[in-house]
C-alpha cells in the first residue's frame, strides 16, 4: 500500500499560481518540498511540469496530459505521460513499490496544479500545506480542504522567512480520518 499525498504552498488567501508560474520567491518552501518528495513518485498536471524551472529529486514523475505530443523537449527518462488520472495512480502505485513495514509505509506524492489537487482531495491519506501568512494576487487556487474528512496533526510554529521583506509561514500536516461519501 502507499499514501497519497497532497503537498502545496498556499497563501492566506488560497492562492497558489499566477501567470503559470509561482506568485512568490521562497527559497525555504523549495528546500522543503524538495525534502519530502524526494525519491518518491510524484504526479503533476502538465502545466505545473512546465513550470518547473529545475529538475525535482524525485524517483519518479508521472505528468497528466490530454496531448500526445506533450512537451517532448522538456521529458526527461525518469518522467512518464498519463491522460487519465486513475491510470497514473496505478501506475505510480507499480513505481512506487509495496513495504512489508508499516512505519516505512510508500508514498506518492502529488504536486498539483488546482484540478488535480480537487479530484486527489478525495483518495488522498494526508496533505501537507505549507501556509503563507499572507495574500498574494494569483489565478490558480488550493481547494477547501473537508474538515469533516481531513484532521490536523501537526501545525508547525510560525516561522519567519529567512530574507527581509518577506512573509511567515507555517507547516500544516492534515490526515484522513474518514472516507468520502461517494
Ligand atoms: N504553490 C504550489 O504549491 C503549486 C503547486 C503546483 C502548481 N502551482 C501553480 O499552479 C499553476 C499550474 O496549475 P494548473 O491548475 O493551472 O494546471 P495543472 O493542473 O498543473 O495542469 C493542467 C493540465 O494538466 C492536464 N490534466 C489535468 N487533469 C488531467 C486529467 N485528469 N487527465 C489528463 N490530463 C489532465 C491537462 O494538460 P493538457 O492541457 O496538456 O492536456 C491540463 O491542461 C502554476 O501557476 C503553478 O506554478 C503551485
Amino acid at each position: 500500500m502507499s499514501n497519497i499525498v497532497l503537498i502545496a504552498a498556499v497563501a492566506q488567501n488560497r492562492v497558489i499560481g499566477h501567470n503559470g508560474g509561482l506568485p512568490w520567491k521562497f527559497p525555504e518552501y523549495e528546500i522543503f518540498y524538495k525534502q519530502k518528495i524526494r525519491d518518491h513518485v510524484a504526479i503533476m498536471g502538465s502545466k505545473t511540469f512546465e513550470s518547473l524551472d529545475q529538475e525535482i529529486p524525485t524517483k519518479f514523475n508521472i505528468v497528466l496530459s490530454q496531448k500526445n505530443k506533450f512537451c517532448q523537449k522538456l521529458m526527461c527518462s525518469k518522467t512518464e505521460i498519463f491522460n487519465n488520472l486513475q491510470f497514473a495512480i496505478d501506475r505510480a502505485k507499480i513505481i512506487e513499490g509495496a513495504s512489508t513495514k508499516p512505519e516505512d509505509r510508500k508514498k506518492i506524492f502529488i504536486l498539483g496544479g488546482s484540478g488535480i489537487y480537487k479530484k486527489c482531495m478525495k483518495i488522498a491519506d494526508e496533505i501537507i500545506i505549507t501556509k503563507i501568512d499572507k495574500d498574494f494576487d494569483g489565478d490558480i487556487f488550493f481547494p477547501e480542504i473537508p474538515s469533516s474528512i481531513f484532521k490536523p496533526v501537526y501545525i508547525d510554529r510560525e516561522l519567519l522567512a529567512e530574507k527581509p521583506n518577506s512573509f511567515n509561514y507555517r507547516f500544516e500536516y492534515y490526515r484522513r480520518c474518514q472516507t468520502l461519501p461517494s
